[in-house]
């Protein structure tokens, strides 16, 4: 173990996953007030100064008034060293969304209580779920009319098909919300009405045998209610094992509201002390402690020209392992070279912040002559190991891009190819043609204009994309075993590689995709891509 394991062990670093709307800024907000990082909610991370403060990097952004950037944020609180990952909360949002989850320890699901499981927390909770990271639900907007406990739980268990815990249940809901039961220490938390955006209010602790200060706080009828629904609860429920959530097999479910500030520190106590510490990650020569003495790191994002003036770009690494020490010589494995990280940096919501030291389970942004890819590691200079590679995800949207000037074939191919090693759309060619025809394909729509704005901007091509019906990619997994051109599918099912020559199947809707594995036997498919 490394002389700085202590601050390292004191770090958690989880991202916010939520549908648009569902309360994460407001909960971020809200965790930051805590945590002492701002005095008033809404100064740092409200929604006008994020967007503005964030996202000036791009026009397109201010065009559209949404941001595509994702950030972080780091404060201490009780103890702990916090990064939280952001997430685009729009319903644009791209692969980045997916990938900040590769740097993430654990995942909090913001649900909104009247409205349950929505797609975009559907498509986020696949990829927590595929590597195994804890997932902890927060059922926020309880002072809005909401769904029953009961069934918004069953909705999480039978369509993200994860086992739920809860650590608290809410009494009441809407003008009648009164606080939450806390099932470990069998208490009722209260709270008087709190002023929007503040942390002061009264919190009273009333154990559930105290029955005449219970019926003095929620009222006879609320108490009744909640003796009922403890006692089928208890019944019902899984049990809290912190092994199986450690796993990302059960999630500890939480009540209360972002707004309001109800149920928000109790969440946040509770959840840092479930949550993990950086997990160690896998390498081509094992796990990797993050307590070991040396640095390591890996790339999961690249963000283009932050800076409009310098043209630059920012490679976010997430440090895996040991102190990262401004200046210090490593050595990026891919590139097979030595080098200093210049200008690290951390990116918070609003501002960027020159770093001297950063410890495993931080992220830092450093400054990338065009270098780095996804996936890159970053060790030091004798360290032979490199990290597993990140995922492609699969794109939803696919289009046909034509430049408008063939003259500007170079150009034109150049910039698209550096736009797709970047991570922000992935290319495609027709199985069996050559470079002519090539489709893009995006996770969020509104890549699409990121593409064409950035081609006509930094490489000065102007291109048509025409939309394509597909919605579904698949990876052949034992593409060995396959003959793709006697691959019968589906009508709408197309042949295509990807820029490295791998074959890949796009179709229409989910059912074609049933279809062509009845069809060839044998025939194995995958919806994430592993990146080589
Ligand atoms: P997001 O990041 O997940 O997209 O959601 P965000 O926090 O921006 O919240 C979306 C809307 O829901 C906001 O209202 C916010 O005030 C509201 N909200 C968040 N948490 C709660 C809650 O616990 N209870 C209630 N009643 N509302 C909540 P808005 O009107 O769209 O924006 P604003 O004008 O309030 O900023």
């Amino acid at each position: 173990m490394c002389g700085y394991a202590n601050e390292i062990k004191k770090r958690r670093t989880f991202a916010i996953i939520s549908h648009p709307d569902a309360g994460k800024t407001t909960l971020t907000e809200k965790f930051l007030l805590y945590g002492g990082a701002i005095n008033l909610a809404g100064s740092v991370k409200g929604k006008a100064t994020a967007r503005h403060a964030v996202s000036d990097w791009m026009e397109i952004e201010k065009e559209r008034g949404i941001s595509v950037t994702s950030s972080v944020l780091q404060f201490n609180y009780d103890g702990y060293c916090i990064n939280i990952l952001d997430t685009p909360g729009h319903q644009d949002f791209s692969e980045d969304t997916y990938r900040t989850l590769m740097a993430a320890d654990s995942a909090v699901m913001v649900i909104d209580a009247s409205k349950g499981v929505e797609a975009q927390t559907r498509k986020l909770f696949k990829v927590c779920v595929m590597r195994k990271i804890p997932i902890f639900t927060f059922i926020n907007k309880m002072d809005r009319e909401a769904n029953d406990t009961f069934e918004l739980l069953d909705e999480i268990e039978k369509e993200l098909g994860i086992a739920t815990c809860p650590v608290n249940w809410p009494i009441g809901c809407g003008k009648n919300f009164k606080g939450v039961y806390d099932r470990k220490s069998q208490s009722v938390v209260t709270w008087s009405d709190t002023q929007k955006g503040t942390k002061e209010g009264e919190t009273s602790v009333i154990p559930l045998s105290d029955e005449a200060a219970l019926v003095g706080h929620i009222g006879e009828a609320n108490r009744e209610h909640l003796m009922e629904e403890i006692e089928l609860l208890d019944g019902a429920s899984a049990e809290f094992d912190l092994e199986l959530v450690q796993k990302g097999e059960l999630t500890p479910v939480f009540f209360g509201s972002a707004l309001t500030n109800f149920g928000v520190e109790i969440f946040l106590k509770h959840f840092l002390e479930m949550t993990t510490t950086p997990l160690a990650r896998m390498s081509d020569q094992g796990l990797i402690d993050p307590v070991e003495e040396e640095f390591s790191a890996f790339v999961f994002k690249i963000q283009a020209n932050m800076n409009k003036a310098h043209r630059d770009r920012i490679a976010f690494m997430r440090i895996c392992s040991g102190k990262f020490e401004a200046n210090m010589e490593v050595k990026h494995v891919q590139g097979g070279k030595l080098m200093r990280l210049s200008q690290p940096q951390q990116i918070m919501a609003s501002e960027r912040k020159i770093l001297e030291e950063a410890y495993a389970g931080d992220i830092i942004g450093v400054f990338d002559p065009g270098i780095f890819s996804i996936g890159d590691t970053i060790n030091m200079p004798k360290a032979g190991f490199r990290y597993e590679g990140i995922p492609t995800f699969a794109p939803e949207h696919f289009a046909r891009v034509r430049q408008m000037d063939t003259m500007k074939r170079k150009q034109f191919v150049k910039g698209i190819t550096q736009i797709a090693q970047e991570g922000a759309i992935q290319i495609f060619q027709e199985f069996n043609t050559g470079l002519e025809e090539i489709i893009v394909g995006v996770v969020g729509v509104l890549q699409f204009d990121v593409l064409k704005y950035r081609l006509e901007n930094e490489y000065n091509v102007e291109i048509r994309l025409e939309r394509l019906p597909y919605e579904h990619i698949r990876w052949i997994e034992n593409v060995h075993e396959v003959d793709v051109d006697r691959l019968t599918g589906t009508s709408d099912m197309k042949k295509v590689k990807d820029m490295k020559g791998n074959p890949l199947l796009l179709f229409v809707n989910s059912w074609s995709v049933g279809m062509t594995l009845d069809r060839n036997e044998g025939l194995v498919l995958a919806e994430f891509g592993r990146n080589q």
